[in-house]
C-alpha cells in the first residue's frame, strides 16, 4: 500500500464521465457538442491519454500544460489556449507548437494572439451575469457582453477566425438556470456579430457543472436539459456548442486516502482532529470552506460528535473545517485511516511543493479499469 496521504484515480471512472457528459449533451441539443476537458483539474497522464484516445478537446492554461498534451501525443489541433492571461513570448512558443485556438479578454491580449498566432481561431470570454457559485472567480475574468462584441470583431479585422463568445458560470455551480443565463447573453452576442456579417462557429459554454461533496448536487441531465432549451431558443441552429469541465470529469474519480495524525481536545472545549492531509498537500478547496468534503472512517456507525478538522503542518491557516459542521466519530484515534471520496479535481494539482518539508500529495491511478 502506499504511503499516506495519496490519492487513487479511477480511470474507468473517468472514461464513463466524459461519455455520459458528451451523450447527454448531443441527445438533449440538436447540434454539434465538443468536450474540452480542463487539464488544470487533474493534469495526470493516463487520464490524458485516455480523454484523447475518446477524442476530447483539451483547455490547456499554461506552456507546461501544452508540453505536456503534446509530449503523450495529443495533436495541438485538440488544444485550446483558453487562459486569457499570457505572455506574448508564450503565445508564439505555442504557436509554434501548432496550437491554434486561443481565448482572450481584453483588447491587449487579442493583439499579442493576432501578432505571435496569426491567423489562428478566438475566443473571446465574457462576464456572465450567471449567479455565484461554490468558487466563484468574481471579475477576474471577462470582458462586458458589449466589449466581446467589439473585440471579436476587431479579432476578424486582425485577420483571426472567430469561434465565438465563450463564458464560464463559475466551478462547481450548482444552479442550472446559470447556463440559460450565459447562453441567452451569448445569443446577443452572437446576434450582434451577425449583423457586421460575423458568423459564430461555436459557443463555449466552460465549465461549473458540479459533483456532490457532502451536499448532493443535481443530475447532470437536469443541466443539459437546460443547455438544450436555451441553446435551442437563443442560438441559431448550426452554433456548435463546446463544454469545458474539469470537475465534473474527473471529480468523482479520486479518492485521498489519509490518516489521522492527532485528535485534541482545545482549551475551549472543542474537539480537533488533525490528519495527515491539509491546505497545502491536497485540499486547498478547503480554502474558505468552499468545498465541503465527506469523511469516511473504519468506525463509522460509533457515536459521532462536533469537530474541528486542520491539516498536519505548523500553520495557523492550515485548518480545513471549523465553521462546517464535521461529524466525526468520538472513538476516532491516532492512526485511524481515513477516506476521502470525490477528490479527484483539484487536489494534487493545487498541492504545494514542500511547504513546511511535506511532500506533495502523490497520486495513484488505479489498474483495474475495464472498458
Ligand atoms: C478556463 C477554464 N475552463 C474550464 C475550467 C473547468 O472548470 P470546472 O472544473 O468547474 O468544470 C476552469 C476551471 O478553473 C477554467 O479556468
Amino acid at each position: 500500500m502506499p504511503e499516506s496521504p495519496y490519492l487513487l484515480i479511477d480511470p474507468g471512472r473517468v472514461r464513463a464521465n466524459y461519455r455520459a457528459l458528451s451523450s447527454v449533451l448531443s441527445l438533449r441539443s440538436d447540434r454539434p457538442t465538443r468536450v474540452r476537458y480542463a487539464v488544470k483539474a487533474s493534469p495526470v497522464d493516463e487520464l490524458i491519454t485516455l480523454l484523447a484516445a475518446e477524442n476530447a478537446e483539451f483547455d490547456v492554461a499554461s506552456l507546461g500544460e501544452i508540453h505536456q498534451c503534446l509530449s503523450l501525443g495529443v495533436s495541438p489541433a485538440s488544444l485550446c489556449y483558453g487562459n486569457p492571461i499570457k505572455k506574448a513570448a508564450d503565445i508564439a512558443r505555442a504557436n509554434a507548437l501548432g496550437v491554434r485556438r486561443y481565448a482572450f479578454d481584453t483588447e491587449d491580449d487579442l493583439v499579442r494572439v493576432a501578432e505571435h498566432a496569426p491567423g489562428s481561431e478566438v475566443e473571446c470570454r465574457f462576464l456572465s451575469s450567471a449567479p455565484a457559485s461554490r468558487t466563484p472567480f468574481g471579475t477576474k475574468f471577462g470582458c462586458a457582453p458589449a466589449e466581446a462584441v467589439r473585440l471579436l470583431a476587431r479579432a476578424r479585422d486582425l485577420g483571426l477566425t472567430v469561434a465565438g463568445p465563450y463564458f464560464h458560470v463559475g466551478s462547481q455551480q450548482l444552479d442550472p438556470e446559470a447556463w440559460r443565463i450565459g447562453i441567452r447573453q451569448a445569443g446577443e452576442i452572437t446576434e450582434a456579430l451577425a449583423d457586421k456579417g460575423i458568423a459564430v462557429r461555436a459557443v463555449n459554454i466552460g465549465g461549473g457543472l458540479p459533483i456532490s461533496y457532502a451536499d448532493t448536487a443535481p443530475e447532470l441531465d437536469v443541466f443539459a436539459a437546460v443547455i438544450a432549451d436555451a441553446a435551442t431558443r437563443f442560438l441559431p441552429a448550426a452554433t456548435a456548442l463546446v463544454v469545458e469541465p474539469g470537475r465534473a470529469l474527473v471529480g468523482d474519480a479520486g479518492t485521498i486516502h489519509a490518516e489521522v495524525v492527532g485528535v485534541r481536545v482545545a482549551p475551549d472545549g472543542r474537539r480537533w482532529v488533525y490528519l495527515d492531509i491539509g491546505r497545502y498537500n491536497g485540499m486547498a478547496e478547503t480554502e474558505n470552506e468552499y468545498i465541503a468534503y465527506r469523511f469516511l472512517t473504519d468506525r463509522d456507525g460509533d457515536p459521532v460528535d462536533e469537530a474541528v478538522v486542520a491539516g498536519p503542518t505548523c500553520d495557523g491557516d492550515d485548518v480545513l473545517y471549523q465553521r462546517t459542521r464535521v461529524l466525526l466519530p468520538t472513538t476516532l484515534r491516532a492512526g485511524d485511516s481515513i477516506r476521502i471520496p470525490h477528490t479527484g479535481a483539484y487536489t494534487a494539482s493545487y498541492s504545494s511543493v514542500s511547504f513546511n518539508g511535506f511532500p506533495p500529495l502523490t497520486v495513484h491511478v488505479s489498474g483495474a479499469e475495464r472498458e
